[in-house]
């Protein structure tokens, strides 16, 4: 069956989508972090081999890729207000909208920054998809231990969190049908 939104019926305009660097970054973002998962768990389930270092190796790059793409996010974001939540959003969901988004914005900037700073400081020299950045920190695998800990645990965060935010588009999509999602549309 054909889905219309509820915006469409009642003739009130669907929400027009956001511009296209914010869109292309959000996707972007989306497309990095379901890549990150996958390598982490794949290379976690392969244990110390060489297709592994090769992995770990791909995970770090992409992972700061990801800090390059949600410190661009955060300055487009506050550099352009975005227009409200339709008008018969509660309060209450517009306050827990905002904390999530915030919450991940956050725990996205931190996750790459712990990954690094435990690889680091395990002895690894990082690299950005070939070229080594300068070694800044003296080697602890005791710390480095425990940051990792930390990187595990803040992904199980951003992944709890990233099911809510994703709940709430379907509400929007699916239940309130008022055509919310058009404005992080990919075409
Ligand atoms: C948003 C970006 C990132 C995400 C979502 C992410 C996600 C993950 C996840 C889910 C794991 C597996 C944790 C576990 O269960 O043990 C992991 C492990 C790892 N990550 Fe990341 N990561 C990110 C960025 C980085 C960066 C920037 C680096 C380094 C420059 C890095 C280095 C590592 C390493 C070396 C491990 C293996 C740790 C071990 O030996 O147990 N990560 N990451």
């Amino acid at each position: 069956m054909f889905v219309t939104s509820r915006a469409e019926h009642s003739g009130v305009a669907r929400p027009r989508p956001l511009a296209m660097t914010i869109r292309t970054l959000h996707w972007l973002t989306a497309g990095l972090l379901v890549l990150m998962f996958g390598l982490a768990w794949t290379f976690d389930a392969l244990g110390p081999s060489d297709t592994g270092a090769s992995l770990v190796a791909l995970h770090q790059s992409f992972g700061l890729l990801i800090l390059v793409v949600v410190a661009a996010r955060i300055v487009w974001r506050v550099t352009h207000p975005i227009e409200p939540l339709p008008g018969d959003t509660q309060r209450w969901e517009m306050r827990l909208a905002t904390l999530v988004q915030a919450t991940l914005y956050a725990l996205l900037v931190a996750m790459p920054l712990v990954g690094w700073y435990a690889s680091a400081l395990s002895g690894d020299t990082i690299r950005f998809f070939g070229v080594a950045l300068p070694d800044l920190v003296t080697m602890n695998e005791d710390r480095s231990d425990q940051l990792f800990e930390i990187h595990a645990t803040i992904g199980w965060a951003i992944l709890a969190l990233t099911a809510l935010h994703v709940a709430g588009a379907l509400n929007h999509q699916f239940i309130r049908r008022d055509g919310l999602l058009n404005r992080m549309r990919i075409w």
